[in-house]
């Protein structure tokens, strides 16, 4: 396959209302900073945009809790979350922000293209109003009873104690935030995206065309959606912040954040075209490009639905890929702002990287560990005991080690300088090693264009532990005490330096898209330039010259103490904001045991684990689910009550336990062919029942 000609990178566009966490880096940042840098290393042709995301209710709400003016709330995260970005060492070509005017220009543009060929329609309907602040109220602007936990503080879109998402109409008792008062219905007209008109390409492009080689998870969320029927969507609202309807008339109109947010990549190009005297174009309409989209799962049927059919039918490319993770946990807990359950990039910043052991050495440590757990097939944790262990473990211990004993053997037992190789003298040992690095090469490059960096880079850790077991097996300091006595001492000894520190250049090379301050600490030890680091390069045997002289070394890493690792968990815990708990309808009467059963019962029941493969709405029925579950060896339907406690796109991907031996049974005209079991806790919220780790569906469980 011919390799295409030039690639587009995006980073999802981060609200401007606030500092954002490493599970947002983990996410949407550090995979697509990884996949640039590699790109840039094997010389492609390669923009990588990302920006802020400077409208939607979301900045509105902030200002008014900061009691400021949107305007300045946008600069003023604009400006920190830039900083933060590159305090990280994030490798934007242009970080750019929506409230541009080349960017509402183009997000206009955009519209009016659609809504002069009939791809938008209008349409009339009823919409919460205040008739005292004579406004329009977003989703968010209205608060009342949540109609599934009881709290009164539940907001037309989501109840922040109980998680659930809502629509206003759900909500009981509903208050305008703006006034206090009762909001009315009132009749309001807004332009529609069509999607159910798309379908059939929607089903091609996606479930037929990328079925292979996009995330099973994305997959599976963009089928829930498409099968679920897709919606006509509003692509505008009544706000007065953002970016203005371009049709006469249409004032007090904004465009729908989600609307413009995406088109921000297309401006964040221009502009990146402007300041570098490039050409944009092509990068949106010449089908020689790679559009590969880095975001989070909640971000899915925006990039992989909804964009992709507004650039269709604006003539612009589509996305080849868009690899969305999943979410990063914090010990053991949802990372959460409002519960203030989080670590930010700039918190990490201020403790680690600021401090005065710290700098650009713990810039890539935590690189390295959010890659290491990157949420790439289902939600991962971020432990702080984690995180120590992976520095001090892995990075001090085995790559840091490696490259440490290297550079001082070699001042040792070589005065300081790459010495020669004995050809006569390679054994299998040297040879194999040469072979680990060109395969390590191989690997790592087939797992970069897969998106799989997780793996990609245990790999690049586990050629360093290969070189550790090397020298271990030559031992260079132990052969230096026959040098008297036997004369082919030193060219043992020169041997394995020799081929030592050509792996040190090829780690080098290896690590530079993962961790680039680290390979640029190693490129100042070996006196060589930049341009060493090409990813043509890796593989080679010759990169260090026979006779140079190089520096002394520079420790890569610095171990983490457990004192840094307390202090941080118990910040984490002291600044927890205690949320209110659900109410409560009554106490419930303990479930009674039941009568004791012999094995022999137990034994009749045929439980296995399974993995969510689609989920959707059962029609006219509010509480349950269709599910899809692959079960290894067989694909099972199955109906589940469960729909008053899961979205259906949330769940995709999920392993439940299932009990594959119940008599089918017909539920709304539906075969259900077994059932998944849950847990119930206290608050009466339901849990699946899960292996603590994702292992193979169909595995038996007894
Ligand atoms: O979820 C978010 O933070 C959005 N601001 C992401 C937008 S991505 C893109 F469309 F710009
Ligand atoms: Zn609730």
């Amino acid at each position: 396959m011919s390799l295409p000609k030039r690639y587009l990178i995006t980073s999802a566009l981060p609200y401007a209302n606030g500092l954002k966490h490493v599970g947002h880096l983990a996410g949407a940042y550090i995979p697509a900073d990884i996949y640039a840098r590699y790109l840039r290393a094997q010389k492609r042709d390669v923009v990588f945009v990302c920006g802020s995301d400077e409208h939607g209710t979301a900045i509105p709400i902030q200002a008014t809790k900061e009691g400021t003016t949107p305007r300045a709330i946008i600069d003023k995260y604009h400006a920190a979350m830039k900083q933060d970005f590159e305090d990280l060492s994030m490798s934007f070509d242009i970080y750019h922000r929506t409230s541009e005017p080349i960017h509402h220009e183009t997000a206009q543009e955009f519209f009016t293209y659609l809504n002069d060929r009939g791809e938008l329609e209008i349409k009339e309907t009823e919409q919460y109003f205040d008739e005292e602040a004579n406004s329009f109220l977003a989703d968010r602007y209205i608060k009342g009873t949540c109609p599934n936990c009881g709290s009164d503080r539940a907001f037309g879109d989501q109840c922040e104690t109980c998680g659930r998402t809502l629509s206003p109409d759900e909500l009981i008792n509903p208050v305008s935030t703006l006034s206090g008062k009762t909001p009315v219905k009132k009749k309001t007209s807004h332009w529609y995206l069509p999607l159910g008109k798309h379908e059939q390409f929607l089903r091609e492009w996606i479930l037929e065309q990328h079925k292979d080689d996009w995330r099973p998870t994305v997959i599976g969320q963009c089928k829930s959606w498409i099968d679920g029927g897709l919606q006509s969507r509003a692509v505008t609202r009544d706000l007065d912040w953002g970016i203005k309807v371009p049709v006469a008339g249409a004032d007090g109109k904004m465009l729908y954040v989600w609307f413009d947010a995406p088109i921000g990549y297309v401006s964040a190009t221009k502009q990146w075209a402007l300041d570098n005297k490039k050409e944009w174009e092509p990068y949106w309409y010449d089908k020689d490009t790679k559009l590969v989209h880095f975001i989070g799962k909640d971000n899915i049927v925006f990039h992989c639905i909804i964009f992709p059919l507004m650039l269709k039918l604006h003539g612009n490319i589509l996305p080849e890929n868009v690899p969305a993770n999943e979410f990063l946990n914090l010990e053991g807990d949802k990372m959460s702002t409002s519960r203030n359950w989080k670590l930010d990039m700039r918190d990490y910043i201020n403790d680690f990287v600021k401090q005065e052991n710290g700098g650009t050495q713990c810039v890539d440590m935590l690189r390295y560990y959010l890659t290491q757990i990157a949420p790439e097939t289902k939600d991962s944790e971020f432990m702080w005991k984690g995180f120590q262990d992976a520095v001090n473990s892995e990075l001090v211990s085995i790559f840091g080690n490696f490259v440490n004993r290297t550079w001082v053997l070699m001042h040792k037992l070589c005065g300081g300088k790459v010495p020669r190789l004995h050809e006569e003298l390679l054994d299998d040992t040297d040879r194999g090693l040469v072979e680990d690095i060109r395969l390590a090469r191989k690997k790592i490059e087939g797992l970069l264009e897969e998106y799989k960096f997780r793996e990609a880079l245990f790999e690049v850790i586990d050629l360093s532990r290969k070189g550790n077991q090397y020298m271990q097996k030559k031992e260079p300091w132990i052969v230096a005490k026959q040098l008297a006595t036997n004369p082919d001492a030193q060219k043992s000894i020169d041997n394995s330096l020799h081929l030592c520190l050509q792996l040190t250049a090829n780690l080098a090379i290896l690590i530079n898209p993962f961790l680039p301050n680290t390979a640029r600490k190693m490129l100042h030890m070996m006196k060589v330039v930049e341009k060493m680091l090409d990813w043509e390069n890796a593989g080679k045997m010759n990169l260090l010259s026979v006779g140079y002289v190089l520096r002394e070394p520079q420790l890569l890493f610095r171990k983490i103490e457990d004192t840094e690792i307390a202090a941080q968990i118990e910040k984490l815990k002291s600044g927890l904001t205690k949320m209110e708990e659900p109410k409560k309808e009554e106490v419930k009467p303990e479930v009674p045991a039941k009568a004791e059963i012999q094995f022999d019962d137990f034994a009749k029941i045929d439980l296995k684990i399974g993995t969510i493969l689609t989920a959707e709405k059962v029609e006219k029925a509010d509480k349950l689910l269709k599910l899809s579950i692959d079960l290894g060896t067989e694909t099972r339907t199955i109906v589940s009550g469960i729909a008053l406690h899961f979205a259906p796109e949330e769940i995709v991907g999920k392993q439940v336990t299932v009990v594959t031996n119940l008599a089918p049974r017909k539920m709304r005209g539906i075969e259900s062919n077994g059932m998944i079991l849950m847990a119930e806790d206290k608050a009466g919220k339901l849990h699946f029942v899960q292996p603590g780790s994702m292992i193979d569906a169909g595995s038996s469980v007894s």
